[in-house]
């Protein structure tokens, strides 16, 4: 049984609340007395057009089938044309066949008449009653053709039904003349053990069907379901394998409907299998998460980074768009690279379609003198900035890692999972990224640093991990880690384009004089960009997600210390040498006299590649990230409390080390009033200084807390995330000398 179906119980579902959307009530007696006689004439037409409407239904000049079938049909245009059908029972039989038909194909598929549904309404009202037609719900439909293609999705259909986090549909459209219930016993599914509600959306003659009627009839069929059940999601079969008509249409109507209609590529469905575990809210996304890849390439690095590229194109991408691709190639690069990369088609199968542009990108540096840690760091930073902060990623990658196949198929998965489920958490707005890495030293490059098991799960929920998923106690789980890693992460848009505002406040902070030199905590063989990630990830309180089992092998060889920390003596080239102590004493953090020695990446070996339902713990389930066990920065395994502790601790801490803050004003809560900017965590001349005096601060965020955990869609939790609207917020404006300039507001002074 998944871990989720059972926390979000079907009270809370989103399509059982029907109620709510019932029509009103009609009004009652005393209601009615006042402005009766308006209403009576209201009611009095209503009701003469209700009996003439239904007479009119009863008795048309010809038969046209069922009332239901009727008002299914009546929006097809089709159906208002040609020869009407003799009674409400479908017909068996071909119809009669125009004489001018020749061919073969034609021969076969010639009716063109009108387009009846008869069997789809009796389902179709079915689900009204089960989940409902609210525009947001639970509903996600598959979209089959034929026989074939319910051979291939039924598997994933009953078993999207099996994880109970969807009402999972599938409506056979098309010329297949069999009946649903042959279908299904050819592909072995029996209503006991298949929960899907399956629908017939074929019109009547539907094997005999012109290319044109087939199309209009999946287009109409599609235009009813779609009024009854508003699919979030649609999943069909391959567009390459599937009837031309059928994905014409399809891909008109799901446009039409803007819902998202997910294809599954050929012969992959059972490493899509994974789908099955996201629920509507995930699946209406699919298509919103984008990821670029960001490769710095540092001197003497191209054997790696070829490895990598390779590994790269050999990565499965079908079904997904491939991600852009941006190198940063160093001053001299060598030339067997130079002409690798420009041989490189990606993405890969770009040269056979003129119309499909290479998003290769590389970027060339030009300076051949050594990068200071904070030119390096505005270097790399820079090198990417979301288009759009929500769905626009960043996957960094080093050049001495290679990729496992499926490590697109895990990121869209975990992607989807938290960040796009109708269900939020606060743990998810403060993940900072995916790693797809699993460290083997802390953070300060020494020790030996252990992952956390499925004991470590907070809350005391390790034990109904342990008996749900078949796990040991000593299982390897997923885990949430305060470090940042440079060595393979998505890190989220947003996130990044906090880190962008985070570094030009920081870098003025250092350029003022105010920020202390602090001990550096990342170790030097790490980009220097990291430390700085490494603050702003601890003063929001953000962690990173790391998998159980690593999908990428980072190798040793080849691996060298960044060139922001090479020391005089390392330096292999003659380029212009910064002289040690010079060097040492502009560097914002404090740097070990030494310079750092590589440790080994221990090269964990990545497991075979294969579904992701096999490789990942739980069944391929993801836990809830409130639940996942959280290590702080130096490793430790902390709980909840500790947790939120080492946030509200780091930034006063913080304000009046680095931020230039003095007394109260690094120390009192401050207003975040966007998520992107950073002004909080600094006291920088001629900006705003917002605090929250809110008392109920802390009572707004733990109500965020429950109602993002219970309420269901992302929408409804969004209006308390600007709980701070009751909280009285003084704003102090500083002058240049750091000096209060603007008057404080004489209610709020309890500083
Ligand atoms: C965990 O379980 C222990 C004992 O079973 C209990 O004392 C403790 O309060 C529980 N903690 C939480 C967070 O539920
Ligand atoms: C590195 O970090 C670990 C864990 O935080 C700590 O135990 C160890 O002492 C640190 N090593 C050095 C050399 O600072």
């Amino acid at each position: 049984m998944p871990a989720h179906a059972r926390v979000y119980s079907k009270d809370e579902e989103l399509g059982k609340r029907d109620d709510d959307f019932k029509p009103r009530r009609s009004p009652t007696a005393s209601s009615l007395a006042k402005p009766w006689r308006w209403r009576k004439r209201r009611l009095l037409a209503v009701v003469a057009l209700v009996v003439l409407g239904y007479v009119f239904l009863l008795n048309l000049p010809e038969g046209l089938g069922s009332v239901e079938s009727r008002i299914a049909s009546s929006v097809n245009p089709l159906s208002s044309v040609g020869k009407p059908a003799a009674s409400h029972v479908e017909p068996t039989g071909p119809p009669a066949k125009p004489k001018t038909a020749s061919d073969e194909e034609e021969s076969k598929h010639y009716y063109d008449g009108p387009i009846k549904f008869y069997r789809l309404a009796t389902s179709l009202h079915a689900i009204t009653r089960t989940s409902g037609i609210r525009p947001r719900n639970r509903n996600v439909l598959f979209a089959v053709s034929s026989l074939q293609h319910a051979a291939n999705l039924i598997p994933m259909a009953c078993e999207m039904a099996k994880w109970d986090r969807n009402y999972v549909h599938m409506a056979f459209l098309g010329r297949d003349s069999l009946s649903v219930d042959d279908i299904l016993e050819v592909n072995g599914v029996s209503a006991k053990d298949c929960t899907v509600y399956f629908h017939d959306g074929r019109s009547d003659y539907s094997e005999y069907s012109t290319e044109k009627r087939a199309e209009v009839a999946v287009s109409g069929a599609m235009k009813h379901i779609n009024d009854f059940m508003h699919p979030q999601a649609i999943i069909m079969d391959d567009s390459v394998l599937e009837d031309a008509f059928f994905v014409r249409a399809m891909r008109y109507k799901a446009a039409e409907m803007r819902r998202a209609l997910i294809e599954i590529p050929a012969g992959r469905y059972e490493d899509f299998l994974w789908i099955t575990r996201l629920d509507s809210g995930s699946l209406s996304n699919w298509f919103k998460p984008t990821i670029d890849i960001l490769i710095h390439a540092p001197p003497h690095s191209s054997g790696g980074l070829i490895r990598l590229i390779r590994s790269l194109e050999d990565a499965e991408y079908a079904g997904f768009a491939a991600p852009k691709l941006t190198v940063e190639l160093p001053p001299d690069v060598e030339h067997f690279a130079q002409d690798y990369l420009e041989r490189l088609q990606w993405p890969r199968n770009t040269q056979h379609d003129p119309w499909k542009l290479s998003t290769l990108t590389l970027r060339h540096r030009i300076p051949s003198a050594h990068l200071s840690s904070e030119q390096a760091s505005v270097r790399f930073v820079e090198s990417f900035y979301p288009s759009n902060s929500g769905d626009n990623h960043v996957l960094v990658l080093s050049a001495q890692a290679e990729v496992s196949p499926l490590y697109l198929h895990y990121l869209h998965y975990v992607v989807l999972e938290y960040k796009y489920s109708s269900y939020s958490s606060m743990e998810a707005d403060r993940l900072l990224g995916v790693s797809l890495d699993i460290p083997t030293a802390f953070l300060n490059g020494s020790g030996e640093f252990m992952p956390p098991s499925t004991h470590d799960m907070r809350d005391n929920t390790s034990q109904k991990y342990l008996e749900e998923a078949a796990t040991d106690r000593t299982d390897a789980t997923p885990f949430l880690y305060q470090a940042p890693s440079a060595t393979a992460s998505l890190i989220f848009g947003d996130k990044w384009s906090t880190l962008h505002n985070f570094l030009s406040n920081r870098l003025a902070s250092s350029h003022r004089g105010v920020a202390e030199r602090t001990k550096k905590l990342v170790s030097e063989t790490e980009p220097a960009w990291l430390e700085y990630l490494l603050e702003l990830t601890r003063a929001r309180g953000w962690s990173m997600l790391y998998p159980a089992t690593p999908f990428v092998t980072v190798h040793n060889e080849l691996s060298q210390i960044p060139e922001e920390y090479l020391r005089e003596r390392d330096e292999v080239r003659g380029a212009e040498e910064p002289k040690d102590a010079e060097h040492l004493a502009e560097e914002p953090f404090l740097l070990a006299a030494e310079s750092p020695v590589i440790e080994e990446h221990v090269e964990r070996e990545t497991p075979e590649a294969q579904p992701l339902q096999y490789m990942l713990p739980y069944e391929g389930d993801l836990p809830e990230l409130p639940h996942l066990p959280y290590l702080a920065y130096t490793g430790e395994v902390v709980n909840a409390i500790v947790q939120e502790d080492l946030m509200v601790k780091y930034a006063p801490l913080f304000r009046s080390r680095i931020g230039g803050c003095q007394g109260t004003d690094a120390t009192r809560k401050r207003l975040i009033s966007d998520s992107r900017r950073t002004d909080d965590f600094f006291c920088l001349p001629g900006v705003d200084i917002e605090f929250d005096t809110s008392t109920e601060a802390d009572e707004v965020q733990v109500a965020n807390e429950v109602i993002a955990k219970t309420a269901g869609p992302k929408s409804g939790a969004e209006g308390f995330r600007g709980g701070t609207s009751k909280a009285v917020v003084e704003r102090v404006r500083k002058g240049a000398e750091g000096a209060p300039v603007a008057e404080k507001p004489a209610e709020a002074g309890d500083g």
